[in-house]
């Protein structure tokens, strides 16, 4: 068997965690790739609604496996509420969750670090979610890291006094007050909670299960748009967040991918700092933000808002190698009389339908109009009963992309989703 992955084709909060949670009963594990507490991954079912940032979204199917695998970074402290959140839901965690011991562990300096690094950026600061993600995979390629798998080592206290001793003097670049002992106590109390999960050498068992015909699928975190190396650098995350991310991630060879099922909003979000072309700063904005209800599920932070960008999903889909899109959130346009989507971009030397090096260097995108279908869409659950200016605008995407859209998100219930072509 191949491993399908899912992830997300723009700056994160597509709804990926919705879908996945859709989809989990077509596998038997569901493993994160990447990232860490910065995500936020949000469930609806039965009048519940939860935020996962951690652990799997296949975590409320009973009978699914859920793997952290060793591309994520865990904060203990957020790994146990999380844990304890999903226990007062009555899910019973202890056999359906493991953790790879390769995955990194974030410390209280690390969080530190992250805010100390943004205070002094002033202005030009990333707009993280000052979860410590960028220091803890610093630590991570600078071969100073933690992991999951040396908690259960003898010098374990020793080995984080180490990194702890060497971040102070880091922090000696700031002029930052911080007190990291206050913080160790919910750390360690963390650490003894994760003690009670197994350990796993994820990259092994996810092998063996796919050799064994088991169906697997690999859940990404923010979006391609945020990626270290093919987002809008600076302004990314400090994670692969494309589809690579899952064979590092994962412990994957390439050739055991099978479906790139990417995730985009019928319109374009971004939360932090950063350039982000068709963004409207301005009445349609908040139309979208109010409406899409479009405040960070980690942060609480309101979403910037604009409409979708195809140059920029076009590159996202070559990069991952996207072989069915899933769109998300289209309710959210019902208002709307027209619809606009970026073809392309306007630049000094002319247009171009070609991602920039530098986004700045976009003058202004191009659109195309669409027309709405200004009808409620939220209880469509079937592609016959859609309006035709709704299927339209998927035709249009289709069209432009290459690829099919074969998931339609109509509202954030696990049962507000229409199937198509599959
Ligand atoms: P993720 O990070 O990609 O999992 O996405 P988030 O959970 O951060 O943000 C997506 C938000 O949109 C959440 O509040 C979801 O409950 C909600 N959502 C997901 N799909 C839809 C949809 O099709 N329509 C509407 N209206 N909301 C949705
Ligand atoms: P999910 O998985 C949206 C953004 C932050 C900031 C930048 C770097 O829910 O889609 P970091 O804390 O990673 O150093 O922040 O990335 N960011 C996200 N934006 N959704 C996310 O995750 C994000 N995770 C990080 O806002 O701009
Ligand atoms: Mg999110």
């Amino acid at each position: 068997m191949k491993a399908d992955v899912l992830l997300g084709l723009q700056w994160g909060d597509e709804g990926k965690g919705k879908i996945v949670d859709v989809l989990t009963p077509e596998y038997d594990i569901v493993a994160r790739f990447q990232g860490g507490p910065n995500a936020g991954h949000t469930l609806e079912f039965n009048d519940i609604k939860h935020v996962l940032h951690t652990i799997p979204s296949g975590i409320f199917r009973p009978g699914q496996l859920n793997i952290i695998g060793n591309g994520v970074v865990i904060d203990p402290v957020v790994f146990k509420k999380e844990v304890e959140a999903i226990t007062a839901l009555d899910v019973v965690l202890k056999n359906n969750l493991l953790i790879s011991k390769k995955a990194h562990l974030i410390l209280p300096s690390h969080r530190i670090l992250d805010a100390a690094s943004e205070a002094a950026k002033g202005q030009t600061k990333i707009g993280s979610t000052l979860k410590g993600i960028g220091p803890t995979y610093m630590d991570k390629t600078g071969r100073n890291g933690l992991r999951v798998g040396d908690i259960a080592t003898r010098d374990f206290t020793e080995k984080y006094r180490f990194l702890k001793e060497k971040h102070k003097e880091l922090l000696k670049l700031y002029d930052y007050p911080y007190n990291i002992e206050e913080q160790e106590d919910a750390w360690f109390e963390g650490i003894e909670e994760i003690r009670k999960f197994e350990f796993i050498d994820s990259e092994i068992f996810i092998n063996e299960q796919l050799s064994k015909g088991k169906k697997v699928l690999a859940e990404g975190a923010q979006g391609t748009m945020l990626d270290i190396d093919f987002g809008s650098y600076p302004y990314v995350t400090s994670s692969s967040t494309i589809c690579a991310g899952a064979c590092t991630g994962l412990g994957l060879a390439p050739s055991r991918i099978g479906e790139v099922l990417g995730v985009f909003k019928a319109y374009c979000t971004r939360v932090g700092s950063g350039p982000f072309p068709t963004e409207q700063d301005n009445d349609t904005g908040s139309t979208l933000r109010k409406i899409g209800h479009e405040f960070g599920a980690t942060t609480g932070r309101p979403r910037r808002c604009g409409w979708l960008d195809l140059v920029a999903l076009k590159y996202s889909i070559m990069i991952n190698g996207v072989t069915q899109l899933y769109m998300t959130k289209a309710d959210v346009l019902s208002d709307f009389d027209t619809i606009k989507v970026a073809v392309k971009y306007k630049v000094k030397e002319g247009e171009t339908a070609l991602f920039p090096h530098d986004l700045n260097d976009i003058l202004e995108p191009v659109y195309v109009e669409k027309k709405g279908w200004k009808c409620d869409v939220s209880k469509v659950t079937n592609a016959s009963a859609m309006p035709g200016e709704l299927a339209d605008y998927i035709a249009f995407i289709e069209k432009e992309t290459g690829i099919p859209v074969t998931i339609v998100s109509l509202g954030p219930d696990r049962n507000q989703i229409l199937f198509r072509k599959r």
